[in-house]
């Protein structure tokens, strides 16, 4: 390489790096996997040291993202450092052999961690109270997302056992597997876009401006490290860990005391292998000297301490070929291009298919029939195709390019603007009917017995069924005939969809598929407006009244209730007997009838959909915003300009007690 072909690189890859830190910070959808990136930015800091190429810009400069515009910014009295990763036994002896050197010494243990993959944050703590609730950022400074913090249950608010006045407590957000893989289903059900990861829904959701949304969202935390400002160099990490235990956090139990580094790799070995059957996900072990006196004697570098190092354990990849690429259609229509590969083991299950997430991915990377390709599995619940190794001409297909139609019902497919994906426009297209009648009868909506996949799959391409009122026409004589239903199990089936007509409206609301739509926002659109009738002639105002809708919803709901198909769908829904009305919940009282609240800020001990329930139970209604309609805000801490406008309006302030001292 000379040096302009030097030069040229360097530029490619910083670009293509920034690009990537974005995406992950900023966005919080990753380009590219740790391990990738981690491997480019070695190749550029090594080339700007051989040439030197050196810019305060560059990638290798900074420690992650920059803090986001929309928080306040918050700068970290102590930094929040990185940890220099290894990923080999090798590497890891070097450390150990590092720290003895300079310490002159080989007094010194280990405490070896899991190194949970998720998001770091810092926490403040005054008087025992949590005061701040922060990102990482570039290190030095990032957000303040106190309000989001707040809602994660592992953070306590309030500290027990004897603590110091102030104190800092840092540690990790995460989500765990089955909750994360829960979420992103039902986010995909309600054509959401779904998250690559559990840290990547961890980091989007934390970066969220409504922490209502946060509160709903399967967010966790491990402390793994106490600040303390009272100078006592004596302690260990193993004592601090304890504290934190002590003091209310959740502090994970697979930690190890190591007298050496022998034991460092005995429990690295452990974990290599067990590490698939914990509930979270875990990257690798950060090994760190125990003894704090130690540590202020191995100092740190710009970016990372000498003290600590992590070991990243290989991600969960195996390496496979493609044989072609398929294209699969959503329930909202969203083509989704699919790798059909050649079986390969990968984590203890045979994976033949890998997603290849959209058109724009697949052209980045160049990916073809016939090459061979890496496959990872690393927390997505579906595997997916990170890059090519090898690319063989003469064995690769034609580049890949997005067909004009639906390889399904050959519409014509369609891109929106701010979209990366295609998505087929037709209503009948035989994978959307079937979905959709899968969604309509699952457990959370219709819950019809008896009509799973095999059932609904007849049911479509037999033409018995296209929408959803075709299903309560069904005699048991018209489902005899098709494969595996005796004639007991018709006239089941024929009587569980029958009984499905007495679902309360949320679930029907919920079954009908609205893009958008899951099961909370049914229940609240159906608490709001409770009727169909209601619901028809709210417009996207009224929608937008609601706290938990925001326009993206809202514009949905009211696109789906305009289509004139649609509406005839739900007039022969109603005629069939199904529920398009609430029942009247009975009031717990009429001490707040015809008051209309506004709620802000944080409440001492109710959290805001309790505190809706108390509101609606004793008559009352929840608006979002302030008007001169307001009867009472109802503020908590940091509560911001709703409270300022209610005192412009002169509309009662009240706080929580006076609240409960109302519906007493
Ligand atoms: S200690 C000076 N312990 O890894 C840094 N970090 O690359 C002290 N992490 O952003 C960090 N598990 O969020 C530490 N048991 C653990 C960890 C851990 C995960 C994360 C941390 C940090 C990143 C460092």
């Amino acid at each position: 390489m000379n040096a302009d072909q030097a030069r040229e690189r360097v530029r490619e890859l910083r670009t293509l790096l920034n690009k990537a830190n974005d995406a992950y910070y900023q966005e919080a959808a990753p380009l590219m996997s740790d391990r990738e990136y981690d491997r480019l930015l070695d190749e550029l800091r090594r080339l700007e040291e051989e040439y030197q190429f050196f810019s305060p810009d560059s990638p290798t400069g900074r420690i992650g993202g920059q803090p986001t515009r929309v928080f306040p910014t918050v700068t970290h009295p102590v930094p929040m450092l990185s940890l220099s990763n290894t990923y080999s036994r090798e590497e890891l002896d070097n450390f150990d052999r590092r720290v003895q050197n300079l310490l002159g010494h080989d007094n010194y243990s280990y405490m070896a961690e899991l190194k949970y993959d998720g998001m770091a944050i810092r926490l403040r703590y005054e008087n025992g109270r949590l005061t701040l609730g922060a990102t990482r950022g570039d290190g030095t400074q990032g957000d303040d997302i106190t309000s989001n913090i707040r809602t994660i249950r592992d953070v306590p608010l309030t500290l027990t056992g004897n603590y110091p006045e102030v104190l800092e407590v840092r540690g990790e957000a995460y989500m765990e597997m089955a909750a994360f893989a829960k979420m992103n289903s039902a986010r995909e059900e309600n054509g959401e876009t779904v998250f690559a990861n559990p840290r990547n829904a961890t980091a989007g959701t934390l970066k969220l401006q409504d922490p209502a949304i946060v509160a709903r969202r399967p967010i966790r935390m491990f402390a793994y490290d106490l600040l303390l400002e009272d100078e006592d160099r004596e302690r260990t990490q193993k004592e601090k860990l304890e504290l934190l235990d002590k003091l209310g956090f959740r502090v994970c139990e697979h930690r190890s005391w190591c007298p050496g580094i022998e034991q460092v790799h005995q429990v690295i070995e452990k974990w290599g292998k067990l590490r698939t059957d914990l509930p979270y996900e875990t990257d690798g072990v950060v090994v760190k000297v125990n003894e704090e006196r130690y540590r202020d004697n191995l100092g740190q570098t710009a970016k990372a301490p000498r003290w600590a190092i992590a070991y990243k354990f290989e991600a969960q990849q195996a390496v496979s070929r493609i044989q072609g690429i398929t294209l699969q259609v959503g329930r909202l229509g969203t083509i989704t291009p699919v790798a059909e590969l050649e079986p390969v083991l990968l984590a203890g299950t045979t994976v033949k298919r890998a997603t290849l997430h959209n058109e724009e991915e697949i052209q980045r990377k160049d990916i073809r029939v016939g090459d061979r390709v890496i496959v990872e599995k690393a927390g997505e619940i579906i595997p997916q195709v990170v890059n090519v190794v090898l690319q063989k001409e003469g064995e690769r297909g034609e580049p890949f390019q997005m067909p004009e139609t639906c390889p399904a019902c050959g519409s014509e497919l369609v891109k929106l603007p701010e979209e990366v994906a295609w998505r087929c426009t037709n209503n009948q297209c035989p994978p959307q009917v079937r979905s959709r009648l899968e969604h309509f009868a699952s457990r959370d909506a219709m819950d019809i017995d008896g009509m799973g996949v095999a059932v609904v799959d007849q049911l479509v391409s037999q033409e018995l069924v296209t929408t959803f009122p075709d299903l309560y026409r069904l005699s048991a004589e018209d489902l005899v005939p098709l494969e595996r239903m005796g004639e007991k199990s018709a006239s089941n089936l024929v009587a569980s969809i029958q009984k499905s007509r007495e679902k309360p409206f949320e679930k029907v609301l919920y079954a009908l598929g609205i893009r958008f739509v899951g099961i909370t926002v049914a229940r609240d659109l159906a608490r709001a407006f409770p009727s169909i009738d209601a619901l028809m002639s709210a417009t996207k105002e009224d929608l937008l009244d609601i706290d938990a809708i925001g326009p993206r919803i809202a514009g949905s709901v009211r696109s789906f209730l305009d289509q004139p198909d649609n509406r005839e769908m739900i007039r022969q829904l109603r005629e069939l007997g199904l529920t398009f009305k609430s029942e009247e919940t009975a009031a717990a009282s009429e001490k707040l009838a015809e008051k209309t609240f506004v709620l802000t800020g944080t409440l001492p001990t109710l959290k805001r959909s309790e505190a809706q329930e108390h509101i609606e139970k004793h008559g009352g209604k929840v608006t979002s915003s302030v008007s001169k309609k307001t009867d009472f805000v109802l503020a908590g801490d940091e509560a911001g300009s709703k409270l300022e406008k209610a005192e412009k309006l002169g509309i009662r302030i009240i706080t929580e007690k006076d609240f409960f001292e109302m519906i007493k």
